[in-house]
C-alpha cells in the first residue's frame, strides 16, 4: 500500500487536469469599427487600390467579429474611427498594452502614421500608462506575448530596436523573429499564439535563424501550411480554449480541434483585401 498525503493527491490531480483541460482566459480587447475602411493606397502586397472595397459588407462581417467576442464574453471596448485612416480598422497595431502600461505605435508609412498618437490618447483615456515610443513599431501586429515572453518581429514594419525599447518599456525578455516573406509582413500574419506555451506558425515566413530558435524554443508547435496562412488563418485570436479564426483555414481548424481547442470561424473576406484578418483587428488590453 502506498501513502500518499491529502495534499499530494490534490496536486496530482491538479495537474492532471491542467494538462488535458484547456481553460478560457478572461479577455479584454480594443477593436475600431471600419466605418472609414477602403482600400486607398498600397502599403502591403495583398492591397489594390485600383479594385472597389465594399464598406457595408466590412461592417458586416466586422460585426460578426464583434459579436463573437461578445458570445465568449470578453470585454470588448471600442476606439472612435477617424476620417482619412481607412486602415485604423486593424487595432493590433494601435500598440502594444501590457502590465497596465501601452507602448505607443510608430508607423513605418505615412498613411498610418496619425493612428499611433490616437490609439495612444485614447488608451491613456482608459487608464494605462501610455509611453511614447521612439522607435518605428506597429504594436501587436508585430508583438506578441507567449506566457511571459514577448515574440517581436522585425523585417518589414517594426525596427529591431524597437525591440530593444519594448524590452525596456516592460522589463521583459524580448525574443527577435525576422520576417522574410512581405506577403506575412507582420508577425501576426505568420505566427498565432494559443496559449501560454501553444503557437501555430508558418515556417518559410522567417529567416533560418528565427527558425531556428522558433523550433528550439516551441517543439510542439503546430506548423501550418501555406494554404492556410495564405488565408490568414494564423491571423486568430485565442483564448486560451476558444479560438476565433477565419472560415477558410480548413486545415489548421482540424489540427486546433484535434488539439482540443474550440474553434469559431469568421469570414472577414473584405478586410482581408486591406491585408488584415481576425487578430488584426484586435488589440488586447492586459492590466
Ligand atoms: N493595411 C494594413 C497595413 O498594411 C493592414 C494591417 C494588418 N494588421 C496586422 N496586425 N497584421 O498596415
Amino acid at each position: 500500500m502506498t501513502l500518499t498525503t491529502p495534499q499530494d493527491t490534490t496536486s496530482t490531480r491538479e495537474g492532471e487536469q491542467h494538462s488535458a483541460t484547456k481553460k478560457a482566459q478572461p479577455k479584454t480587447v480594443l477593436m475600431c469599427r471600419p466605418d472609414y475602411f477602403t482600400v486607398s493606397y498600397r502599403i502591403n502586397p495583398w492591397m489594390f487600390p485600383e479594385n472597389p472595397t465594399d464598406q457595408s459588407l466590412a461592417a458586416t462581417q466586422w460585426q460578426s467579429l464583434y459579436d463573437t467576442y461578445l458570445r465568449l464574453g470578453f470585454d470588448v471596448q471600442l476606439i472612435d474611427p477617424l476620417p482619412g485612416l481607412p486602415d485604423m480598422v486593424y487595432a493590433a497595431n494601435g500598440g502594444f498594452v501590457l502590465d497596465g502600461i501601452a507602448y505607443e505605435a510608430k508607423f513605418r508609412y505615412p498613411e498610418r502614421q496619425p493612428e499611433g498618437p490616437a490609439y495612444l490618447a485614447h488608451l491613456a483615456g482608459l487608464g494605462f500608462d501610455a509611453r511614447e515610443a521612439v522607435e518605428k513599431n506597429e504594436g501587436e501586429g508585430d508583438f506578441l506575448l507567449v506566457g511571459d515572453v514577448i515574440l517581436a518581429a522585425h523585417g518589414f514594419r517594426s525596427e529591431s530596436d524597437s525591440h530593444r525599447e519594448v524590452a525596456e518599456v516592460f522589463g521583459r525578455d524580448v525574443v527577435s523573429l525576422k520576417l522574410i516573406n512581405p506577403s506575412f509582413y507582420h508577425l501576426d500574419t505568420a505566427l498565432a499564439v494559443l496559449d501560454d506555451e501553444t503557437i501555430a506558425y508558418l515556417p518559410s515566413a522567417f529567416d533560418d535563424q528565427s527558425r531556428a530558435i522558433l523550433e528550439e524554443r516551441y517543439p510542439e508547435a503546430i506548423i501550418a501550411t501555406e494554404e492556410d496562412a495564405a488565408v490568414l488563418g494564423l491571423n486568430l485570436f485565442s483564448d486560451g480554449l476558444n479560438v476565433v479564426m477565419a472560415e477558410q483555414a480548413h486545415t489548421l481548424r482540424v489540427e486546433l480541434e484535434a488539439r482540443g481547442y474550440n474553434t469559431h470561424s469568421v469570414d472577414l473576406s473584405e478586410l482581408l483585401l486591406g491585408g488584415g484578418g481576425v487578430k488584426c483587428c484586435t488589440l488586447e488590453l492586459r492590466k
